[in-house]
């Protein structure tokens, strides 16, 4: 089921939250609304399944305008990071709430509960109470009763933040896998950017209230249109240097660093941020940097380096484990023009 925000806006008494958003879900895909805290993620999805009504613009569904349509005739599946099940009831009386609610019969309900189970992997835990389950349990228990309306879109609200890092990896698999089975369209909203990259098709960034770029998190991430979005996506992030347009290129203030650059996108004498990402910074490259290892961290398969400059900058550099630099050491490694990102001084990528 497509879904399009058209024009969308939400206040809250006299504080507009989003103004005049434009979205649209594709029809199958996952979708992350990702963004730091406070910036809008749960307003606009409280307003796609109808909790909070619109101050302005359209939500369609398909073809059909949902806008007023009450949120339980909107045939959407909701888990929060709270998993509001009900404690009194057992796993297999909390699936099947909602289609009690439809008075459907008996048999019928019964089935379509051992159905949902088996897809989400709890056949074993329909006899016992929220309270006598894991975190992980109870998450997928909670998506069972969100997908046993068969619902047209999945909404997730930060569905993994109460999970520990081990279960939060294994729900991340077993949440995309349902949503590739099921081929419904879902919405995960989230501030984790490993989350949002490795769940969704495509990645909404949202900041203060508005949609910056939308993209496929390979895209994002090797193409952001914003400082706020090179600076987002990345994990150890992006470092940013200053720097100023000079002679047909860039000059790293109180560096001896310079970098090739077309002049005629910023005007010579603007200052500018270079972007760089700690996997384009290493021995090999275009442009010698100069500094002296200040910190390392082994990962095991890879090693973290900070090489402070001259001028006390840090970069951080990630590649595979290397013998031969150690701490303290003076050395000359690289970055790599090609690999840069080059923003003006109001965040705008150059
Ligand atoms: N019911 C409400 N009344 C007034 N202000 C609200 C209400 N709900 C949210 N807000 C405000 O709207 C803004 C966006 O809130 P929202 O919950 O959508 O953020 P979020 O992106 O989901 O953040 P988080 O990652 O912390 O969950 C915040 O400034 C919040 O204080
Ligand atoms: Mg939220």
């Amino acid at each position: 089921m497509r879904i399009l925000l058209d024009g969308f806006s939400k206040a809250f008494g006299a504080v507009t939250v989003i103004e005049n958003m434009n979205l649209e879900i594709r029809d199958g895909e996952m979708l992350a609304l990702l963004g730091p805290s406070g910036c809008g993620k749960s307003t606009t999805l409280f307003a796609i399944c109808g909790i909070h009504r619109v101050s302005a613009g359209r939500i369609l569904f398909g073809d059909k305008d949902v806008t007023r349509v009450a949120p339980q005739e909107r045939n959407v599946g909701v888990v929060f990071q709270s998993y509001a099940l009900y404690p009194h009831k057992t796993v297999e009386e909390n699936i099947a709430f909602p289609l009690q609610v439809k008075r459907l019969a008996a048999p019928d309900i019964r089935r379509q509960v051992q159905e949902i189970a088996g897809l989400v992997h709890i056949e074993q835990l329909l006899r016992r109470r929220p309270a006598e389950l894991s975190g992980g349990q109870q998450q997928r228990v909670a998506l069972a009763r969100a997908l046993i309306r068969r619902p047209d879109v999945l909404l997730l609200d930060e569905p993994l933040a109460n999970l520990d890092a081990k279960l939060r990896l294994e729900m991340r698999s077993e949440i995309r896998r349902l949503q590739l089975e099921t081929g419904i369209t879902a919405i995960l909203v989230t501030h984790d950017q490993v989350e949002a990259m490795s769940m969704c098709d495509r990645i909404a960034i949202m900041n203060a209230g508005k949609i910056i770029q939308i993209a496929t998190p390979s895209e994002m991430y090797s193409n952001p249109r914003t400082e706020f979005v090179a600076g987002f996506l990345g994990n150890p992030p992006i470092a940013f240097l200053d720097g100023v347009v000079r002679d047909g290129g860039i000059e790293i203030s109180g560096t001896e660093i310079r970098l090739p650059f077309a002049a005629t996108i910023a005007r010579p004498g603007s200052r500018v941020l270079v972007g760089v990402r700690p996997e384009t910074f290493g021995p090999q490259g275009d442009i010698p940097v100069k500094g002296r290892v200040s910190f390392v961290e082994t990962q095991g398969r890879e090693n973290l380096y900070d090489v402070t400059l001259p001028n006390g900058l840090v970069l951080r550099s990630i590649q595979p484990v290397r013998s031969d630099v150690a701490l303290n050491d003076e050395v000359e490694w690289h970055m790599r023009s090609d690999r840069v990102f080059v923003f003006d001084e109001g965040g705008a990528r150059l």
